[in-house]
């Protein structure tokens, strides 16, 4: 069996990265880009600690203040626009995992023009976008070393992700430092968000199984060697850290710990793949307005018990990873703890879903091929999907 390992062009981490992306800039041989933020980061003075440094390395920047958590594809055509005027070079992206997917998407429409919504999907991107930073501010996504951008369709009430490997950004600067002011909610629903992808990626089908379709090949591979060792330490690190972060936002270990977590779950999934919450998510998201860490949250251990007969033996680790008694049913009522514990909903009902929106939600996850085949246990009927919703209702 052969496997890839992808990730971004390179990793700065640590505290006080972010001082460094005028160097950054400088060998990526940048002059003008355009940095995709939002209007929290500007008043919690976390613009500034990106900008400066570019300007000083003689980088001019042009900063749009537009974006918004779980982004439309509006957010993305402002951004587009506002930089088009600008003419960059190269494009940073600013903030959770909202902020970088908008950036990804903008260098990806500079580059190649069009809108955003022709190039959902798997491997619709024609060539290389504009050069890419991505500078997280949460600690959960791992977009900055992903192939994905995520927006939501508002036309059909779902998100949509765009997933290419020209997506991955030439560099990630993650600084912990810059996490320190996330208030509990978004620290809680984006560490879950990590701990999602972690898990996911380390129950995925074994890329010796995954069988694509002739003539594709898949961005997600499926789980193998290096996949796996990331995804076991982003699991032991939420474990220790999670809820750390959320009780105390100042405890700088927990955040050094949850960025760490972010980033290596990035690079697990995002070539192993995710799976079957993120395929349920997708709806839930797209219909009521909830976070996508609170959404897999909410959905991760009905999956996971639906899961269970696939990969008792991982899951069984995931609970000594976790630090509770090493068998599956551990592991999941860890998960339950956990979500319990930082403020997670969990119950859809709770999030504003009403029991008729279910089968629509299991016929459009049941429409989402790529994730069905990441899945350990494939779904053969949108019903058996139904379940684990009306499980979760
Ligand atoms: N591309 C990928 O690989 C990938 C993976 C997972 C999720 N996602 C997407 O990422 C989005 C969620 O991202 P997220 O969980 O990082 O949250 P987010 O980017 O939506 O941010 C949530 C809120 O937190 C604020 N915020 C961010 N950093 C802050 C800080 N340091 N201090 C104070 N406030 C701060 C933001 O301004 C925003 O209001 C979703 O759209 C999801 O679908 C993408
Ligand atoms: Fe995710």
């Amino acid at each position: 069996m052969v496997w890839h390992f992808h990730s971004a062009g390179s990793i700065v981490f640590g505290r006080g990265a972010v001082d460094q992306l005028g160097a950054v800039a400088g060998r990526l041989r940048l002059k003008r880009v355009a940095v995709v933020a939002d209007g929290v980061l500007a008043s919690a003075g976390i613009v500034a600690k990106a900008v400066d440094p570019l300007r000083a390395a003689g980088v001019a920047v042009d900063v749009f203040e537009g974006g918004q958590p779980e982004p439309t594809v509006d957010v993305v055509r402002a951004a587009v626009e506002r930089a088009a005027t600008f003419g960059p070079d190269g494009v940073v992206g600013l903030g959770g995992g909202s902020n970088m997917d908008v950036a990804k998407l903008a260098a990806l429409v500079l580059a190649h023009g069009g809108d955003p919504t022709d190039y959902t999907g798997e491997n619709r991107v024609p060539g290389p976008v504009l050069p890419l930073v991505c500078v997280p501010t949460t600690a959960g996504t791992g977009s900055e070393v992903s192939p994905a951008a995520v927006f939501t369709d508002t036309a059909n009430k779902i998100k949509v992700s765009c997933l290419s490997w020209h997506l991955r950004p030439a560099a990630a600067v993650v600084d912990p430092l810059l996490t320190v002011s996330c208030p509990p909610k978004v620290t809680a629903d984006s560490g879950i968000d990590a701990l999602t992808h972690a898990i996911e990626a380390f129950t995925a089908t074994h890329a010796a199984d995954m069988n694509p379709p002739p003539g594709e090949t898949p961005v997600y591979q499926g789980k193998a060697a290096v996949s796996d060792l990331m995804a076991a330490e982003a699991i032991r690190l939420v474990g220790r850290f999670l809820r750390r972060a959320v009780q105390d936002g100042d405890d700088l270990e927990a955040r050094d710990g949850m960025a760490l977590a972010a980033t290596l779950g990035g690079l697990a999934f995002s070539n192993a793949g995710v799976a079957l919450v993120h395929a349920m998510e997708y709806p839930v998201g797209g219909a009521v307005h909830v976070s996508h860490g609170a959404g897999n949250g909410l959905l991760l251990p009905f999956v996971a018990r639906y899961n269970l007969a696939e990969r008792p033996a991982e899951l069984a680790e995931v609970g000594r990873l976790l630090g509770v008694d090493g068998t599956a049913d551990a592991a999941i009522a860890e998960v339950e703890r956990l979500r319990a514990d930082i403020g997670i909903p969990l119950r859809l009902r709770d999030i504003g879903v009403t029991a008729d929106m279910l089968p629509g939600f299991a016929g459009k996850a049941f429409g989402i091929k790529r994730l069905m085949r990441t899945n350990p246990r494939h779904p053969q009927r949108s019903a058996e999907i139904l379940e684990i919703y009306r499980a979760a209702f």
